[in-house]
């Protein structure tokens, strides 16, 4: 099973602004199959609380800031993302709740699969027992 790795992407200073790239296969280990953004989330609130049975996520903090809390069946892991350049690779079965976004956060998520409901856990007991957790 592929595991939970924060990215550092390239990134290309200038004067004119600074530039980062992702290449699918190369800083990502899967095939891009969809691509999402969470944005104008109100203080105090949070998202995603939830595991994919299948899917491989790749988030971004594009701007501002906030927090992915990854949970691995015993193993909770807090990471807070707050640089353009860097990439946190969530692999399949991870829980994991976003939180303490900033004002202007934007969350970009890079998939490997195409949206499907019957892909989610979004009961954590449910997940727990699915990781032999109780
Ligand atoms: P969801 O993934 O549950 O949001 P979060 O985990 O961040 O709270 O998605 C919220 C709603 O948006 C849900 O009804 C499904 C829909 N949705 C799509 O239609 N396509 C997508 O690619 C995503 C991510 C969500």
């Amino acid at each position: 099973m592929k595991e939970i790795k924060l990215v550092e992407l390239p990134k290309i200073p200038d004067y004119r602004g600074n530039l980062s790239f992702i290449e699918e296969n190369n800083h990502i280990p899967f095939k891009i199959s969809r691509v999402y953004w969470i944005y104008d989330v109100p203080g105090g609130e949070s998202r995603g609380s939830h595991a994919f049975r299948n899917s491989e996520e790749f988030i971004i903090a594009l701007s501002g800031s906030f927090d992915v809390n990854l949970h691995i069946g015993r193993e909770e892991k807090k990471f807070s993302m707050n640089r353009s350049y860097y990439g946190l690779f969530v692999p399949r079965m991870t829980w994991r709740t976003i939180d303490n976004f900033s004002t202007n956060s934007l969350a970009l998520i890079l998939s490997s699969s195409r949206y499907d409901e019957n892909d989610y856990i979004r009961d954590f007991d449910e997940f727990l027992t699915m990781m032999k957790c109780i």
